[in-house]
């Protein structure tokens, strides 16, 4: 599963794309005297970020220890609209100009720390090296003054959270779950890490009805090092792990955080919105207090007692009651899902019509315009 290019799977991409896995001689060295100087540990004197031999991050990519490199720099994109924001940052859709293919850009603001940029550089390394059909591609990475940019496949419909409506029916959501469990069970058994942002904006589709997971790396780590201060209102966390943030012990966390994570976001896909309503609760600190000490969110009525088995055996309080995704993978929802045929297409293109039609709304034509008088000038 291990792969050293970073080309994309699609169609499309040819000559000297991205991750074309040229020597790092081939790089052309940033300008010292970058605002990054004051760290020699980690900036080399070309202004690139050298992570302990093991990868460089510099204008033009990232290179791997293993040989392998991941060119990609801002001058070959065509920048076009924006996909979505998160608290740190927007996405982007860009088109790679050498290769054609289009891309999603994530731009993050580094602060200046070797602990963060050593975190950086370890979820670096496990997205180059984490290549499965249930997680979103990454492509490349660049770094221009204090910013890491990061491009990875696109998805073309967006997240399950602007999919989801008024709740995913249960073949679907069943389909939905199989490729999360998957790609959570390849993270952990092949990688050797847990995903910990599971939530429905970090499972991506297309229109092909794939399902992928994203922000297990370098963005996650980021995210959580600048948000341990703002837990926000849409909490996926663990009782356990908000538990252990409010005590300031950040060890609290094992596979089976992810695993509630997991589970309250099938209920949110199936409800059509998060399970603990900001506004039934009068503060952040009531919320997150219903979500340690209340009881789990279930599954609305009109769901199969498999899919309810199932939610119930991810939001078991107790993180060893939780099941393993072993068991999950042999539950009989998810076994039964194996043994279905579901349209993830046709559910695409039917979650995806809303959205459409906003955009084809028709603008106001040309000739019905009245053109404003030109300002004054008022100097
Ligand atoms: N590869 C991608 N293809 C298509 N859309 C994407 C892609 N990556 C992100 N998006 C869109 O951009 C939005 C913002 O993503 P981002 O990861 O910055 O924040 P988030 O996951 O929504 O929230 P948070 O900041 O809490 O992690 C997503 O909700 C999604 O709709
Ligand atoms: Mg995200």
């Amino acid at each position: 599963m291990v792969g050293n290019s970073a080309y994309p799977s699609g169609g499309g991409v040819s000559g000297t794309g991205v991750g074309a896995g040229r020597p790092p001689s081939d790089r052309r060295p940033q300008p010292s005297g970058t605002p990054f100087s004051n760290f020699r540990s980690i900036v080399d004197p070309s202004g690139a970020l050298n992570f302990g031999g093991k990868a460089v991050l510099h204008g033009s990519g990232v290179d791997f220890s293993n040989g392998s490199s991941f060119a990609i720099n801002m001058g070959e994109f065509r920048l076009d609209e924006e996909l979505g924001r998160g608290n740190y940052g927007a996405v982007k859709k860009v088109l790679h100009k050498p290769t054609n293919v289009v891309m999603a850009m994530k731009e993050i603001r580094v602060e200046l720390d070797g602990g963060k940029l050593n975190a950086i550089i370890m979820e670096l390394d496990i997205l180059h090296r984490a290549v499965a059909p249930e997680i979103l591609e990454f492509y490349g990475a660049f770094f221009i003054e204090s910013c890491v940019y990061y491009c990875m496949e696109y998805m073309d419909a967006g997240s399950l959270e602007q999919l989801q409506h008024d709740g995913i029916v249960e073949p679907v959501l069943a389909r939905i779950t199989q490729s999360m469990v998957r790609g959570l069970k390849f993270l952990k058994d092949e990688l050797q890490v847990m995903h910990r942002d599971v939530k429905p904006t970090n499972v991506l589709v297309n229109r092909k009805g794939e399902v992928k997971l994203c922000d297990f790396g370098v963005s996650g780590q980021l995210e959580r090092s600048l948000a341990k201060t703002n837990i926000g209102c849409q909490s996926y966390m663990a009782p356990e792990r908000i538990h252990g943030e409010s005590q300031n012990n950040l060890g609290t966390y094992t596979v089976s955080s992810d695993v509630w994570s997991l589970g309250l976001s099938i209920v949110e896909l199936a409800m059509g919105k998060y399970p603990y309503p900001p506004e039934t609760y009068s503060n952040v600190f009531a919320q997150l207090t219903a979500i340690v000490h209340g009881p789990s969110p279930a599954l609305p009525d009109g769901f199969s007692p498999s899919a309810v088995s199932f939610v119930e055996a991810c939001l078991m309080k107790e993180p060893p009651k939780r099941a393993t995704y072993a068991e999950l993978l042999d539950h009989p929802f998810l076994v039964e899902d194996r043994t279905r045929e579901v349209d993830m297409v046709g559910w695409v293109v039917s979650a995806m019509a809303p959205r459409e039609a906003r955009r084809e709304t028709p603008r106001v034509s040309q000739s019905t315009l009245t053109i404003p008088a030109m300002p004054k000038n008022r100097n």
